[in-house]
């Protein structure tokens, strides 16, 4: 249905430094939220213009006067465009440039929260036809924008570059937020002031795109992002894969945002009359700061981009911190008894229980051969998922389907499955190679091996999907030899086009997206996933950097953490047991150690961890997340509460980075009603002193909110839960 909104006289229009005045009627566009607008004016055979994007808008007339300077909604390279385009094509003929003009729009009602509006662009000479797609989802302020280009030229043409979304901001000073990092030390927070010229964050790694920078990104104009004031634009790409954000800042002093693809050695030759559709990304913006950016990801997320995103995820013991890949039947039945004692609902069997001619005893064999290891596990997989629902657990397994070891049966077997670069060397990474996820075989495969693995035993309700490498001297034999540039963007639609099939057939497993840790954390991979393994750093003091930097974009209730031996396995530090839960806990808590090695009051203390975690989980997992004080500030503090959304509940935690005596923790709280009393309780408490002076007191929302709290708290690594229920 095509629908043609209002029709306004249009006035004098500058298009890039060249002014109209011919008077014109114009179409004025609208992708509505509750609290946001997106506008753009579109006449027939002419640019359309992006005119804003911030708080929500309802008489839109003013828009037909145009503004002095104007962007194009999506810029392509041709006409009088020089900055970075959002499309830059080649046609059949060698023409290099595009100029796309409106042919009309439609709006479409998807349901109750979300309208999809499509601007139909054509270019003004060549059958190229491009579709820039908004869906406008209301309660959550979110616009998902995608792209999607046909032609009808004879032959195919070349697309260098194609972005999901572009959008043009002008202020005195932009501030970047991007989250750098690397294995171990992933969503590192960085804020920078943007100058002139471009500043780009991206991934050319194909797999694990996310370890080296995460595809999401934060604008705030004029002043440091804060937490409940100011103009904070949000991006995140949906997408597993290759991926470019750039932020321009032009000499007029406009910054043009461009996110989606990476371009980098991924020439994509489009046939006539196929569809190329680019991946989403999930934008957001609040004129009251990055706290409410975040609270809105989450929220959408949790309804669209995860799966099972209304449940609450369960506490489970990953044995691989506490074995490693040394493990045989006896272990694993111990640790499930230990498992059920602590009130533990879900035990996870980590890497190492395949491969019979190659067995998986280390890293370097037998990853591909999908059989249970007869001499580790004589009596099966079946056996130990039975035992685990036995004592009252759940059971869950480790998958890497994607790769293989050189030393496997089915290296062997399929050495033409493998990515590769012709005749040159195929490089190794962590003693493992990479599948060609473009193949349909290697799908199919992928898909098949799935099958067989939850077919062991009904009892397999969790998987954890892991990949451990990038790719490296890439190549593939199944793509021909003219369409290898198409490698970046194919693998990625071949892993989704399994993950589709799998989760058809398996919509009700619980699967966990790991990749080397936070490798594949995006909201691509993340809808085919209940929750994600967001480090393999388990260091408590490091997880509360990684997941200050992780919530402010995805959800908490994905965000796996779990309580491991101290010193801890990656950066050998000792921390209190109680901070090591008080930072798990503050996520999707999980414990990854061997459980019998916690004893005496630790084991007593564990107990009660984990039954005081359940009390909070709906808190935690499906509230609204408030950051108090970042980590990242100068004065060792960090602090962050969730409150329930109906404002009877909430949790608060509080951790010391360092020594602090004579200066003690104090802040205000935020989210409560101002009218309502809560008690305060302390959680996790392991002395008879409580480090809050009004445990068990009551207080009212406004007396919390602006007189604040002060706890005792001075010692480095120590730490408070605080539960604030209204009376
Ligand atoms: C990397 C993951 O992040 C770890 O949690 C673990 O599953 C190992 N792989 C197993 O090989």
């Amino acid at each position: 249905m095509n629908v043609k909104y209002f029709m306004f006289l249009f006035c004098p229009l500058a298009v890039q430094g060249q002014t109209t005045d011919i008077v014109q009627t114009a179409d004025i566009i609208e992708v509505k939220t509750d609290n946001t607008s997106m506008i753009f004016t579109a006449k027939t055979d002419a640019p359309v213009f992006f005119q804003y994007w911030g708080n929500r808008i309802d008489s839109t007339a003013d828009f037909s006067l145009g503004r002095a300077v104007e962007q194009q909604l999506f810029p392509a390279y041709g006409g009088r465009y020089f900055l970075n385009p959002a499309l830059r094509l080649t046609h059949e003929d060698g023409v290099l440039t595009t100029e796309l003009v409106y042919i009309d729009m439609e709006s479409n009602s998807l349901d109750e929260n979300r309208t999809e509006t499509i601007v139909h662009l054509k270019d003004k000479l060549y059958p190229v036809f491009v579709d820039v797609h908004f869906v406008a989802h209301k309660a959550e302020d979110v616009i998902v924008q995608y792209v999607t280009v046909v032609h009808h030229e004879k032959d195919s043409v070349r697309i260098a570059n194609i972005a999901s979304s572009y959008f043009p901001l002008h202020a005195e000073a932009y501030y970047l937020t991007h989250f750098y990092g690397s294995w171990a030390a992933e969503m590192q927070w960085k804020e920078e002031r943007l100058t002139p010229g471009t500043k780009v964050v991206e991934s050319k790694k194909g797999v694990r795109t996310a370890q080296s920078e995460n595809p999401s990104f934060l604008l705030s104009l004029n002043r440091p992002a804060e937490e409940d004031f100011g103009d904070v634009y949000a991006g995140a790409l949906a997408w597993s894969g290759n991926y470019k954000l750039s932020f321009e800042f032009d000499e007029p002093g406009v910054l043009h945002t461009l996110g989606g693809l990476n371009d980098f050695a991924s020439e994509y030759y489009l046939d006539s009359s196929r569809v190329f559709r680019t991946p989403d990304m999930v934008l957001t913006y609040s004129a009251h700061g990055k706290g409410q950016v975040s609270r809105n990801f989450h929220d959408w997320s949790r309804k669209y981009a995860l799966a099972h995103g209304d449940k609450l995820n369960p506490v489970l013991l990953n044995n691989w911190e506490g074995t490693y890949m040394n493990f045989d039947e006896k272990t694993l039945t111990d640790m499930i008894d230990n498992a059920a004692d602590f009130g533990i609902e879900l035990f996870v069997l980590d890497d190492g229980w395949f491969g019979n001619r190659f067995p998986r005893d280390d890293d370097d064999a037998g990853l591909g051969d999908w059989q249970v290891n007869k001499k580790k596990l004589p009596r099966g997989i079946g056996y130990l998922a039975d035992y685990a629902v036995s004592k009252g657990l759940r059971f869950g397994l480790w998958i890497e389907l994607e790769m293989v070891n050189p030393k496997s049966e089915l290296a062997q077997k399929h050495p033409e499955w493998v990515v590769k670069s012709g005749e040159r060397d195929v490089l190794t990474m962590r003693n493992q190679w990479l599948l060609d996820m473009t193949n349909p075989d290697v799908q199919d495969f992928v898909v098949q091996t799935f099958d067989e693995i939850v077919a062991m035993s009904p009892n397999i309700s969790y998987i954890k999907w892991d990949a451990n490498r990038h790719v490296e001297n890439v190549g593939s034999e199944y793509l021909p030899a003219g369409r290898q540039t198409h490698f970046w963007y194919e693998y990625v639609q071949g892993l989704y086009a399994a993950y589709e099939r799998i989760r058809e057939k398996h919509p009700d497993m619980e699967i966990q997206l790991c990749s080397s840790g936070g490798g594949r954390v995006d909201f691509g991979a993340l809808k085919y996933h209940d929750e994600f393994w967001a480090s393999d750093n388990t260091s408590a003091v490091d997880r509360i950097f990684i997941q200050y930097g992780t919530n402010t974009i995805y959800p908490v209730q994905a965000t796996a953490s779990h309580v491991s031996s101290s010193p801890n396995h990656q950066t050998g530090i000792n921390v209190p047991l109680k901070f090591r839960f008080d930072v798990a806990m503050s996520a999707r808590l999980g414990m990854e150690l061997q459980p019998k090695d916690i004893t005496g009051s630790d084991y007593r203390f564990a107990k009660k961890a984990i039954r005081e975690y359940k009390l909070i989980r709906p808190i935690v997992q499906l509230g609204d997340l408030y950051r108090l004080i970042s980590p990242y500030g100068e004065n060792g503090w960090a602090s962050l509460m969730y409150v329930s959304k109906d404002q009877e509940q909430a949790v608060f935690f509080a951790y010391s980075l360092k020594y602090h005596n004579p200066t003690y923790f104090e802040t205000k709280l935020k989210g409560l009603h101002p009218g309502k009393r809560y008690k305060i309780t302390e959680l996790n408490g392991r002395s008879n002193h409580s480090s809050f002076y009004g445990n068990d007191k009551t207080f009212s929302g406004e007396y919390l909110m602006n007189v604040g709290i002060r706890l005792r708290l001075y010692r480095p690594y120590s730490s408070a839960v605080l539960l604030i229920s209204e009376e």
